[in-house]
């Protein structure tokens, strides 16, 4: 099953992330994470005392993907996704191309880094979301085990949903703290959720009293699904996480597994053909 963390910016996507990894990871679970965020918090938590420098950042991978898939150069993703491509990705074995992309953390972690900030998103003359490009064909493409996990720490806010890889995951976790602005943006990205079809639960973060609880669910106009306390030692990165927040964490697993619809295929599809006859009708 692949997780999306997304939410406002400093909501707590990639605190959340990183402890989704770690607790899947204490379970022995076949595990990607993946980084899509030019920040490289979720790279950064998981890395600390680990030798990267061997790890190839995914925004550059576009054109061996394209050799991986077949695909033509100068084809565009979404017109070769469907024309139909037959070779896929797994993590069991790991594919040729995610072995180059990715970095082992253990014998069954992988992590994959969309990567930092180019000097063509540097100097304007692309999108950071250029990085990400290769998870639109890559996430649809992967063949997962029941009991193998992805877990992508997106980029901050709605935007992400309609330019990313939204119809790519399984099942939706949307961070939120009991902030009006986060609980905008984080009823901004259900709604284009809704739009793509794509399941998902909201998880209340940074939580200090019960009001905020009601609060958030009031607003929301649903209770989150689990409530993640405010927490110091998360904050100054002394705490695993994943321990603090087990039961928490084995609430959003359960639920997300219930919810997901195992359809990423299907969904892309839609995304892919809507999006073409938009361009070719404006
Ligand atoms: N439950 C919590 N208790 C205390 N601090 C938290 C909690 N969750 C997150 N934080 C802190 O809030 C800040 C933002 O968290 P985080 O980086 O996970 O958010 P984000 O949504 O990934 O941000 P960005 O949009 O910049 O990627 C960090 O300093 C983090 O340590
Ligand atoms: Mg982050």
């Amino acid at each position: 099953m692949i997780l999306g963390v997304l939410g406002k910016g400093g909501s707590g996507k990639s605190t959340v992330a990183t402890a989704l990894v770690n607790y899947l990871r204490a379970q022995n679970k076949s595990l990607l994470a993946i980084d899509a965020d030019h920040n490289m918090d979720l790279s950064h938590n998981l890395t600390t005392g680990i030798d990267t420098s061997p790890q190839t950042y995914l925004g550059s991978g576009l054109t061996d993907l394209y050799d991986y898939l077949g695909i033509a150069p100068g084809v565009k993703y979404d017109m070769a996704f469907l024309s139909g491509i037959s070779k896929a990705f797994s993590l069991t074995p790991l594919d040729s191309f995610s072995e180059k992309y990715s970095l082992p953390l253990d014998t069954t972690t992988h992590l994959m880094t969309a990567g930092p900030q180019t000097d063509a998103v540097l100097h304007g003359k692309t999108c950071s979301h250029i990085l990400t490009t290769p998870l639109k064909l890559f996430l649809p493409l992967l063949t997962l085990q029941p009991d193998e996990y992805v877990v992508v720490d997106e980029k901050a806010g709605a935007d992400g949903v309609t330019t990313g890889i939204v119809t790519g995951i399984d099942v939706g976790i949307i961070v939120v703290e009991p902030a009006l602005h986060s609980i905008k943006t984080a009823k901004q990205i259900a709604e284009l959720m809704d739009f793509y079809q794509t399941p998902y639960v909201f998880v209340g973060n940074k939580i200090l009293s019960s009001e905020d609880q009601e609060y958030l669910a009031q607003e929301l106009n649903q209770a989150p699904i689990v409530y993640l306390g405010q927490n110091r030692d998360i904050q100054k990165g002394h705490s695993d996480f994943a321990i603090t927040w087990q039961t928490e964490l084995s609430m959003i697993i359960k639920t997300a597994t219930t919810i997901n619809m195992n359809n990423r295929t299907e969904r892309t599809k839609i995304k892919f053909a809507r999006n073409l006859s938009f361009s070719s009708a404006h």
